[in-house]
């Protein structure tokens, strides 16, 4: 069984220190513009050194992708000084510094978007309230967005990042694409399994294309998804399989899936036998390293999670015990902070938006 203390290599021969990696959490502290700020800085340096990697915040790679204020940017040149600091800032003691990239899709808004219409793979309102009806993208723009993407990987690998996760989970717009509740198009990027695959398999290719051609040494590319949708139609787990299969035999890093529960049984009645990570990672058969996730809160968990993964993402615990990680590999678990009082707030750098996100996703662990 693989240990927490192990250090991992990449494809691409980067090595992780642990197997330990702080998962990507929006902290709503960015400025207007999405301009790093001191105490979104903070914020990670407090998180950095013990873990194996960060994955950072969403970043947007398109101003029209901005899904909420207070979001971290990397749609253009102008951001690199911005990123420099918060990629030198989380490569502390060894650990790894990983940008999100992402494009909110139809999951903003005009107000956010400054009376822009939020655009997707088709004009198809999400199923949330007062949710607005996108605009679909047009194939010249389809284009523009991947070659957005590949911008955003040059101006990471610029920035001094160790890696990118494409963010293709969480509902935002590339599993818009793979979903066909907001995909209903008829062209080559939709109207079948395969054709929902096209936009994915177009920017990830593009993306590895970027690193590859790049003189950058040992950078990591990574991709996260959605196993299921609840949505009819929707991503369901025999798409996921699909999905799954085609990107290990990418020349990917890692696959990290997103989970609210590391032990979440499917909804679909044909892979109810074993856990959703379970049957991604037999699917993946060691292609590549898989990151699980969802509510690790001790030792035992986080070794439970890697029974069906090799890597062990932590969101949550960590902004309650930024120690988390060197308290669970040193035996000293009793001392793990596990709820989050208002008066620590300061001390750990959470901000007002983070807090209304976190309330939403955690009522129980907040006091
Ligand atoms: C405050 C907050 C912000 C989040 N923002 C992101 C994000 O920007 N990108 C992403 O992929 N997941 C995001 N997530 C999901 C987490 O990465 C993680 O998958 C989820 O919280 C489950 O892990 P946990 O139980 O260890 O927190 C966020 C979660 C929280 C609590």
């Amino acid at each position: 069984m693989t240990v927490l203390n192990n250090t991992l290599t990449f494809r691409r021969g980067l090595t992780l220190k642990n197997r330990v990696i702080m998962s990507p959490m929006t902290t709503k502290m960015s400025f207007f513009d999405g301009v790093v700020t001191q105490d979104e800085l903070n914020y990670y340096s407090l998180r950095s050194g013990e873990v194996g990697a960060v994955i950072t915040a969403a970043a947007n790679v398109q101003d029209g992708g901005k899904g909420w204020e207070g979001e971290l940017s990397v749609a253009s040149d102008k951001f690199i000084p911005s990123l420099s600091r918060l990629a030198s800032t989380i490569k502390r003691n060894g650990t790894k510094a990983i940008l999100q990239l992402f494009h909110a899709g139809r999951m903003t808004d005009s107000k956010v978007l400054r009376g822009v219409q939020p655009v997707s793979a088709s004009a198809i309102a999400a199923e949330r309230p007062d949710a607005e009806t996108p605009r679909e993208l047009t194939e010249d723009e389809i284009y523009h967005l991947i070659e957005d993407f590949k911008k955003a990987t040059e101006r990471a690998i610029k920035a001094g990042f160790d890696g990118v996760e494409l963010h293709g989970a969480n509902t935002y717009v590339i599993q818009q694409f793979f979903s066909p509740h907001s995909n209903r198009r008829e062209d080559q990027w939709g109207g079948s399994l395969e054709k929902r695959f096209n936009f994915i398999n177009q920017l990830v290719d593009g993306v590895i294309s970027v690193v590859d051609n790049s003189n950058v040494q040992n950078f990591i590319i990574g991709y996260r998804f959605s196993p299921e949708e609840y949505e009819e139609p929707g991503i369901k787990m025999a798409d996921t399989i699909y999905l799954v299969d085609k990107l290990a035999d990418k020349e990917l890093d890692y696959l990290h899936i997103s989970l609210g529960d590391f032990k979440r049984v499917s909804v679909s009645e044909e892979y109810k036998e074993k856990s959703i990570m379970q049957y991604v990672h037999e699917k993946i058969n060691g292609r590549l390293p898989l990151i699980g996730v969802g509510d690790v809160r001790t030792k035992e968990d986080a070794e439970n999670t890697l029974a069906n993964a090799e890597l062990v993402a932590v969101g949550r615990s960590l902004i309650i015990d930024p120690h988390w990680t060197s308290k669970v590999l040193e035996g000293k678990e009793d001392t793990i902070r596990r709820v989050l009082a208002d008066q620590d707030r300061e001390e750990l750098m959470i901000g007002n938006g983070m807090v209304e996100f976190l309330d939403f996703m955690m009522p129980e662990r907040l006091r």
